[in-house]
């Protein structure tokens, strides 16, 4: 298949490092430079034994993005990014769409696109890009997908491979809520408390904190299962307990975080069914303050 892959980040490096391996891969990148060098030097990726594998690839920035023929594009940017390439996306008909972001304020966007297929997917993966052309596989997971509009136009074994699995869901919507659910819980404590994953299972005083989070995003997000979701999300702290979250990286790093897509995106559901959700209201708060 070809495959196309908006974003050069560490997920559309991880993303095209994989599917490279049996599909023609191109990836548009937000910079000119990272185009080039990709398109130059082929894209590293370092796998968890640290074994370094060089992929050749064919990159262009963003705003060469005319004509995409691929039968896939993958849209990995943040979700703060999509504004700027919705009139590129607009342009795409006869190819499927699969929409990386987190959280579920895309969801709006993507009944507005003519594309024949689209899908949204969660990816489970850890990845750090190391540089604009390295990046690096640091936890083996899945990426789950789920068909949001249109016929089903490939199949979980076409884009899988070994150590990258693709998974099918057949509940779409229950999928990101769940994603969302993990990282309304894990990001903004994390990122304010400035303690590795485990830290909110591990501190007493911090699991308190752990559990209001829950409760309110629980509620917010009108899901069911509550024991079962809130044991997901604390198993995920203990399986990633040494790692730091991608909102406390931002911060840490002075990038925008992702607390509109995540909080702001609860916050919505909260509003919409009148949940109350103080403490996520704190949290959306004093990240946001942090940004500035
Ligand atoms: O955003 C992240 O960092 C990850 O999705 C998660 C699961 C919260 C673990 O760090």
């Amino acid at each position: 298949m070809k495959v196309a892959i908006i974003g050069g980040g560490a997920i559309g490096l991880l993303f095209a490092s994989y599917l490279s391996k049996k599909h023609e891969v191109t990836i548009y990148t937000r910079t000119k430079e990272q185009a080039k060098m990709l398109q130059e030097k082929g894209l590293s990726l370092i796998n968890q034994q640290d074994e370094t594998q060089i992929i050749k690839l064919s990159s262009f920035p963003m705003d060469q993005m005319n004509q995409v023929d691929s039968d896939i594009v993958i849209v990995a940017v943040k979700q703060y990014h999509l504004n700027d390439l919705m009139d590129h996306l607009k342009s795409i008909r006869n190819s499927s769409l699969l929409f990386l972001q987190n959280g579920m304020s895309h969801l709006s966007y993507l009944d507005t696109l003519p594309a024949e297929s689209i899908f949204v997917g969660v990816v489970e993966h850890g990845a750090q890009r190391i540089d604009p052309i390295t990046v690096k596989h640091t936890g083996l997971g899945v990426t789950r997908f789920g068909l949001w509009k249109g016929g089903l136009s490939f199949e979980e074994e076409e884009l899988s491979e070994e150590g990258f699995p693709f998974v099918l869901q057949a509940n779409p919507t229950l999928m990101l809520k769940e994603k969302l659910l993990v990282n309304c819980v894990i990001n903004p404590l994390t990122a304010l408390l400035q303690v590795p994953n485990g830290q909110l299972v591990d501190n007493p005083y911090y699991y308190q904190l752990f559990q209001v989070v829950f409760e309110e995003g629980v509620h917010a997000l009108h899901m069911s299962s509550k024991e079962q979701l809130f044991n997901k999300v604390e198993q995920i702290c203990r399986k990633t307990a040494q790692n730091h979250s991608s909102m406390f990286k931002d911060l840490q790093v002075g990038r925008k975080t992702e607390i509109e897509a995540i909080v702001g995106s609860v916050l919505e559901e909260a509003k919409k069914n009148k949940s109350r959700v103080p403490t996520l209201e704190f949290l959306y708060n004093a990240i946001k303050g942090k940004e500035v």
